[in-house]
C-alpha cells in the first residue's frame, strides 16, 4: 500500500506538511486562506517567510494545544507527504473557557482586525450546538497530484474511528470544496454560516483584505455518535437536548 497514514513527526514533518496544505488549498484557489496565512508577497524570499511563519504556527499551536491531533498519509515510494489533518479530540466542552485566536501573522492594523473578527464569526454556529466532547476535524487537506485516491477518506475512516471509541459526535466546518467528502461519509449539513466580518471604521488594510476573501460560506457538518444519520429522523444537536 503505498500511501500511508500515521501521526505527525512533530520534530522535523510541519514544513513538509505546510507546504503539502498551500499548495493543497490553492488548488482550488480558497480566498479564505488570506484570513489564516500571511500576505502573499512577490518573490521566492516572501513565499519562503510565509511558509515558515506558517509552519512554526503550527507546530505552536500543536505543541500547547493537548487537543490538537495531526496525522499525515506518505507516499511510501517517494517520501513525499500526500495529505495531512489535524483533528481537535475535545474529551472536554471545547467552549468552556472563552478563547480567541491572537492572529499575530497578520500586520497590527485594519486586516488583522478583519482576521479576528472572521475567526469569531467562524465559531458562532458550533458554540451553540456542539458544547460537548466532540473530535473535531479543523484541517484536512489533499496535495493536488494525490487527489481521488482515498487520502483524505484514511484521515475520515481514522476520525470516525476515534469518534465511535469515545462515543463522542464529530463537528467540521466544510468549505465547498470539501463537502461532498463529508456526505459520502454521511455527515448532516446542519446550518450554513456565511461570514461576514464589518466594521463602521474600514482602514485602507481593511478594504484589502476584505476584496482579497470576498464572502466566504462554511457549512458546519455533523456526524452523530456511532454514525448512522438519518435525515429527517435522527434528532440534531441543540441547546436543549
Ligand atoms: C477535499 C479533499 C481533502 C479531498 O481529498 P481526496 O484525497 O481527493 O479525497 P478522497 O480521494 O479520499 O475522496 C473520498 C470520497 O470523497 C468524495 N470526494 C472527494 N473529493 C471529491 C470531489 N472533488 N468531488 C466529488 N466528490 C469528492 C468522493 O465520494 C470520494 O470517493 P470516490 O473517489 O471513491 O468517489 C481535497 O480535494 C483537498 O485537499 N481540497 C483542498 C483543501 C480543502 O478544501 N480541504 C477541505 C476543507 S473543508
Amino acid at each position: 500500500m503505498p500511501l500511508e497514514l500515521s501521526k505527525l513527526d512533530a520534530e522535523v514533518d510541519f514544513p513538509a506538511l505546510t507546504k503539502c496544505l498551500f499548495e493543497s488549498y490553492d488548488n482550488p484557489l480558497q480566498n479564505f486562506v488570506n484570513v489564516y496565512f500571511a500576505p502573499r508577497g512577490e518573490d521566492e524570499t516572501a513565499h519562503e517567510e510565509r511558509l515558515k511563519e506558517a509552519s512554526n504556527r503550527f507546530a505552536d499551536w500543536h505543541a500547547n494545544d493537548p487537543s490538537s491531533y495531526w496525522q499525515k498519509v506518505v507516499d511510501t515510494e517517494t517520501g513525499e507527504i500526500a495529505g495531512g489533518a489535524l483533528w481537535n479530540i475535545h474529551l472536554d466542552n471545547p467552549f468552556a473557557q472563552p478563547h480567541s485566536l491572537e492572529v499575530t501573522w497578520l500586520p497590527d492594523d485594519g486586516s488583522r482586525k478583519f482576521a479576528e473578527e472572521f475567526l469569531r464569526q467562524y465559531d458562532i454556529p458550533r458554540a451553540l450546538v456542539g458544547q460537548k466532547p466532540q473530535v473535531y476535524l479543523f484541517i484536512i487537506f489533499t496535495s493536488p497530484a494525490y487527489r481521488r485516491r482515498g487520502v483524505a477518506q484514511q484521515f475520515m475512516s481514522w476520525g470516525m474511528n476515534k469518534a465511535d471509541e469515545l462515543g463522542v459526535e464529530m463537528f467540521l466546518d466544510a468549505t465547498p470544496v470539501g463537502k461532498p467528502l463529508y456526505e459520502a461519509n454521511q455527515f448532516a449539513c446542519i446550518k450554513e454560516n456565511i461570514i461576514i466580518p464589518e466594521t463602521e471604521t474600514p482602514d485602507e488594510a481593511w478594504k484589502k483584505i476584505d476584496s482579497q476573501v470576498g464572502t466566504v460560506t462554511f457549512h458546519l457538518m455533523w456526524r452523530p455518535i456511532h454514525g448512522n444519520y438519518v435525515e429527517g429522523k435522527t434528532m440534531l444537536p441543540g441547546n436543549n437536548e
